[in-house]
């Protein structure tokens, strides 16, 4: 794909952070010809997070190479205002920054207006210790939520499956949010329970670049998500407590 869609579908989206990067451009390209529908490119200051990363410059050459795909940029960095102009004339389609790195209410709304300035998609994330309430007076300006299921910084980490109820509180409480995106220790077991949350965007690292069968996997994965949409499985009654837990 090379925008976000209007309806509520099953998108999955390889993280390469595993990779060999090297090879960044082959192995990307290796994930989409599987049937990627986008890639999810994890960008680390060494601040925001304990580990580096790539930034802009390997993203402009990645975009070379590849003219057409939607590039999600999750900006784990302590200062995501500063690379919004870098990463749009980078090529990149939606910009994912964390509400934990913008300290008051008028920066997150700053950000989230030159993201839309410089035209790109807007995609804002809570790390799991964050209560997935902050989301809510932003959620009419942006295109996409991210919630983490691991500790940003690395891949090949173990699910965290109680960030499900952050998944489901959202689905039940914004019917006008389409993309809620999950990302961390996402593989063929675990995408059930992002599924039945009634998550739509989905990261994974580790379990496609390491499969034998990444176009099987990846055609499951999204059978599993728009089977669940259409059957509208997922829990949507939560009690007041779980609302408030995360
Ligand atoms: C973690 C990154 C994720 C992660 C995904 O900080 O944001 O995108 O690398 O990799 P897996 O699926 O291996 O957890
Ligand atoms: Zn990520």
């Amino acid at each position: 794909m090379d925008s976000l869609p209007k309806e509520l579908k099953g998108l999955i989206g390889p993280s390469i952070l595993n990779a060999d990067l090297s090879a960044l451009a082959d192995e990307s390209h290796r994930l989409l010809n599987a049937g990627a529908d986008y890639l999810h490119l994890d960008v680390m200051d060494g601040h925001f997070v304990p580990n580096l990363t790539i930034g802009h410059p390997v993203i402009k050459c990645l975009r070379k190479n590849i003219p057409k795909i939607y590039f999600d940029a999750h900006m784990m960095v302590s200062k995501p205002e500063q690379w919004i102009q870098e990463m749009a004339d980078a090529g990149v389609n939606q910009y994912t920054f964390h509400i934990e790195a913008a300290t008051t209410t008028e920066n997150i709304s700053e950000i989230i207006r030159k993201i839309k300035e410089a035209n790109m998609k807007v995609g804002l994330g809570i790390k799991p210790k964050t209560n997935v309430n902050i989301l809510s007076e932003f959620i009419d300006d942006i295109d996409v939520v991210l919630i983490m299921t691991v500790e940003p910084g690395f891949g090949g980490q173990k699910f965290m499956t109680d960030m499900m109820d952050k998944v489901r509180w959202l689905r039940k409480n914004y019917p006008q949010l389409l993309h809620i995106e999950v990302d961390g220790g996402i593989n063929m077991k675990t995408i059930n329970d992002c599924a039945q949350a009634g998550a739509n965007m989905i990261v994974s690292g580790s379990a496609l670049v390491d499969s034998k069968q990444p176009n099987k996997d990846i055609e499951q994965m999204r059978e599993i998500i728009d089977e669940s949409l259409k059957n509208k499985k997922y829990n949507i009654h939560l009690t007041n407590d779980q609302q408030c837990s995360h």
